[in-house]
């Protein structure tokens, strides 16, 4: 293997080893500190909330070494792209964009194009980067966002193209900065990586092994966002019902939500679950805690067994909606949301029919749904996939057309009641009201005065739009 490139091969190795943790592998030295002075970054973030929080790591970063964030890429000394890899269209969005800053340094030669993420995990784009590309100046991956100074110093000393990307998983370090998008709301890491090698999924490939975090590490975390006045925290890992099993600590998902939910703060919710790791003892803490907030993202991929078992996922239709029945029945109120691929290699009409039967069964409160899309290296890649596009873009015509009238319907289920909603700032649509979410994640629009932001009030909906609800305060 090539030093500082990714490898699939090491990628996908899982050792018993218990990974370390590490308090003080970044490091701010004087040099570096000064580099960004004048200076100003933007930053991009693609794909899921995993890379929204390594955004927030990476720009707290940048200020420490004096870079100034800039709403304007046009204007910015320093381009950042936090990439997705998880389908293919997240590809060209990135490629697009790289585009443009090519066309930008025309002009500007100095601009430094800095490229990290999932992508960057990836061999083949690694490669193009090197060979195509020359003129993106530093490339990163996923597990070396603390080395990040030392390659944009070495970028602009060198004044050549530096690549860092490391395959295997690093240690878990926690002495990371972060500046976050919020005041009132945080993401919270508790595991990285992830180990279910669902067969279409690049994931564990670009994310590493499952690492969860020490309980101590995530509570004091929570404790410190807690006096700063956060009302919300998001426990964040790619499948986060397996919580623990990595470390030798007798510790399980259901124990460490439930020391969360005791540290009293109002609002806790955590993506993504699992079905297969989903057990009693979780249900039970989420129905038994107020500050749990009711709503569950349980992707289910596929209506179809025989789907299913070729994806990987470990569960049966049945035994997915014996989990789902169970939710529905222990905790009140509670909301399901869920993810669906379209398409997968020898997804037949019966099988596609399947999906839509347990749509109508479940009647989701939301839905992502997607066209399956090959990943490089993925076992469901070698597999034919043969069902053509034309048909592929129909399914998930006809998908989402029942995924937005059951959405309809969940949100006209709430008209006329009271509900709790977190106001985080003024409304997109309209100056007057301020907008916010509910404890089962509908964004709801207010009128109300902007001393309510970040506040949590009590809201009277008055109103289902199709993507939001209006509402007035109920005080
Ligand atoms: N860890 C999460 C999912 C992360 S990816 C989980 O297991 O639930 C988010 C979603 O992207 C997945 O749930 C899946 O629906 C979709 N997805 C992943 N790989 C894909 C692919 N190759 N093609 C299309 N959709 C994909
Ligand atoms: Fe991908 Fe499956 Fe892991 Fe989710 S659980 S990240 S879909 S491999
Ligand atoms: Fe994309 Fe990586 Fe997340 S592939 S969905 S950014 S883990």
């Amino acid at each position: 293997m090539e030093k500082n490139k990714p490898s699939y091969s090491e990628a996908r190795k899982r050792t018993k080893e218990e990974v370390k943790v590490i308090t003080d592998a970044y490091i701010m030295d004087n040099d570096l500190s000064k580099l960004g002075i004048g200076k100003t970054y933007h930053i991009i973030t693609y794909g899921c909330q995993a890379n929204v929080r390594d955004s927030e790591t990476i720009k707290a970063i940048l200020e420490d070494m004096s870079f100034t964030e800039t709403s304007d890429m046009e204007k910015a000394d320093l381009i950042l792209l936090n990439t997705c890899a998880i389908r293919e269209n997240a590809h060209n969005k990135v490629f697009g964009m790289i585009g443009r800053v090519q066309h930008m340094k025309e002009k500007r030669p100095d601009i430094i194009l800095a490229i990290g993420g999932c992508m960057a995990q990836e061999v083949s784009i690694v490669n193009e980067l090197e060979r195509k590309k020359k003129y993106v100046d530093v490339v990163f991956g996923t597990h070396n966002i603390h080395n990040l100074p030392k390659l944009i110093s070495e970028a602009i000393d060198k004044n050549e193209q530096v690549v860092e990307v490391f395959s295997k998983e690093g240690d878990i370090i926690e002495n990371l900065p972060v500046k976050r998008d919020s005041m009132y709301k945080a993401f919270v890491n508790i595991m990285y990586g992830c180990d279910k090698f669902c067969t279409y999924c690049i994931v564990p490939f670009t994310r590493g092994k499952q690492r969860s975090r020490r309980k101590e590490d995530i509570l004091k975390e929570i404790d410190d966002l807690i006096k700063l006045g956060y009302k919300e925290v998001t426990l964040l890992g790619q499948n986060v019902n397996a919580y623990g099993k990595d470390l030798n600590e007798n510790i399980t998902m259901a124990e460490l939500l439930e020391e969360v939910a005791k540290t009293g703060i109002e609002r806790i919710r955590f993506v993504t679950s699992h079905p297969w790791d989903f057990n009693d003892n979780m249900i039970d803490v989420i129905a038994k805690y107020p500050n749990v907030m009711p709503y569950i993202h349980l992707p289910v991929q596929s209506g179809s067994n025989r789907i299913l078992k070729l994806m990987g996922r470990r569960y049966t239709k049945e035994s997915y909606l014996e989990l789902f029945y169970k939710i529905k029945d222990k905790v009140k109120n509670a909301t399901i949301t869920t993810d669906i691929i379209v398409g997968f290699p020898g997804e037949t009409e019966e099988d596609f029919e399947e999906t839509l039967e347990v749509v109508n069964e479940c009647k989701y409160d939301g839905a992502y749904t997607f066209i399956y899309s090959p990943r490089e290296n993925t076992p469901a890649a070698s597999m034919e996939d043969n069902v053509p596009l034309e048909e592929k873009e129909k399914r998930l015509a006809r998908l989402n057309e029942l995924i937005n009238k059951y959405y309809k319907e969940s949100n006209e289920k709430v008209v006329n009641t009271v509900v709790p909603v977190l106001i985080e700032g003024v409304s997109e649509k309209n100056e007057e009201m301020c907008a916010g979410y509910t404890d089962t994640m509908k964004l709801v629009n207010v009128k109300c005065s902007k001393d309510y932001i970040g506040k949590i009030v009590n809201v009277k909906i008055t109103e289902a739009k199709t993507w939001s609800l209006d509402g007035v305060l109920d005080e």
